[in-house]
């Protein structure tokens, strides 16, 4: 019998929310809450228990309808192990420190950590792809690729500028004596039940009036005629360009510059893409008060979860449900069994 343990991070995305599923540009960086999956190895059936679940997991690896299994999260389990060639079964173990339902990924890792267990040789692109699919089977919703790939390929002290449409990307260097915290605005949001799908619906409207919003710009987006799909795209649009510019300030160590870009993504999220809610706005504006704080937003897909804020080290958050003070980890991995 062979042990193996597999790590997967979750993620805290900086600036670029909602873009990734139309090919834009998003700024995440991996941290150092993870998803551990240890698992013996052996046999065509998965057998893993939870320590934050009473009902374990208990599935064929190759499971044909992932999203009817029960409990939910064995959904995720089902899915990956199911998409790997070749996997393996066993019996194992599932512990994590990423929040369940925080927007801070914890899917995603449970997805990435599976896959290597059960022997996904981890080319990161390619777990990453593999990951993306099983969410969409395990939950049904058609989630982008952010989240398993820097899951996937998270890279120490970096943060990660991914161009969604040639899958390529740069680690970016945070600059030194910056702190990043997430804030848990204590709404926990399920991605199935909130607006996700009909929001990616008005981009894929906007975009049957103007083209991919990747190469659209502020004049394109001005000639939508339907109010709320002209906001939507205007949000893709701009959150783009920020993105580029939020790069360019970190590796310039502007560090006042990157924060402003954040309150300036979250207003956009708040009043053209419509994912925030009351209790994150005054989260926001909390933190954006406190000293020694440069820039706070809503990261992942909004309707709830956490807010992401970069700091002067040694200021911690005064506001929030729980936070954390997180640093850029590295990417996914089969580690050393004991
Ligand atoms: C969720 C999805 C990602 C991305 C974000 C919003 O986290 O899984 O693919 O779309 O929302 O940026």
């Amino acid at each position: 019998m062979t042990r193996v343990v597999a790590r997967a991070p979750g993620r805290v995305n900086l600036i670029g929310d909602h873009t990734d599923y139309t090919g834009g540009l998003v700024l995440p960086m991996a941290v150092d809450l993870s998803t551990e999956v240890t698992l013996d190895r052996g046999g065509d059936r998965l057998r893993l228990v939870s320590a934050d679940d009473p009902a374990p997991a208990d599935v064929p690896v190759r499971c044909a309808h992932p999203s009817a299994v029960d409990p939910p999260w064995a959904r995720y389990v089902a899915a990956a192990s199911s998409m790997v060639p070749g996997a393996v079964g066993g019996t194992g173990t599932v512990r994590t420190t990423i929040p369940v339902g925080a927007g801070l990924a914890s899917s995603a890792a449970l997805t990435v950590a599976t896959a290597l267990a059960v022997g996904h040789p981890h080319g990161a692109l390619s777990l990453a792809r593999l990951c993306q699919e099983a969410e969409r089977r395990a939950s049904g919703v058609r989630c982008g690729i952010m989240d398993p790939l820097v899951s996937a390929a998270g890279v120490e002290d970096h943060a990660l500028l991914l161009d969604c449409r040639s899958l390529t990307w740069d680690a970016v260097r945070l600059p030194a004596g910056l702190a990043v915290l997430v804030v848990h605005s204590g709404e926990r949001r399920s991605l199935s039940f909130t607006a996700y799908g009909r929001r990616r619906a008005q981009c894929e409207a906007a975009e049957r009036v103007i083209g991919p919003l990747r190469d659209a710009d502020a004049a394109g987006v001005a000639a939508i005629a339907d109010a709320e799909i002209r906001a939507r795209a205007r949000h893709v649009v701009s959150e783009n360009a920020r993105v580029t510019e939020f790069a360019a300030a970190l590796a310039g160590g502007d560090v006042r510059a990157a924060g402003a870009l954040m309150v300036d993504s979250h207003r956009s999220l708040r009043d053209d893409f419509g994912v925030s809610t009351v209790v994150l706005d005054e989260l926001v504006e909390r933190l954006v008060a406190q000293a020694g704080v440069h820039g706070a937003r809503l990261t992942g897909a909004g309707f709830g979860g956490c807010v992401v804020a970069l700091a002067d080290q040694g200021v911690e958050s005064t506001v929030g449900a729980r936070s954390w003070s997180v640093h850029a980890s590295r990417g996914a991995s089969l580690l050393d069994a004991a």
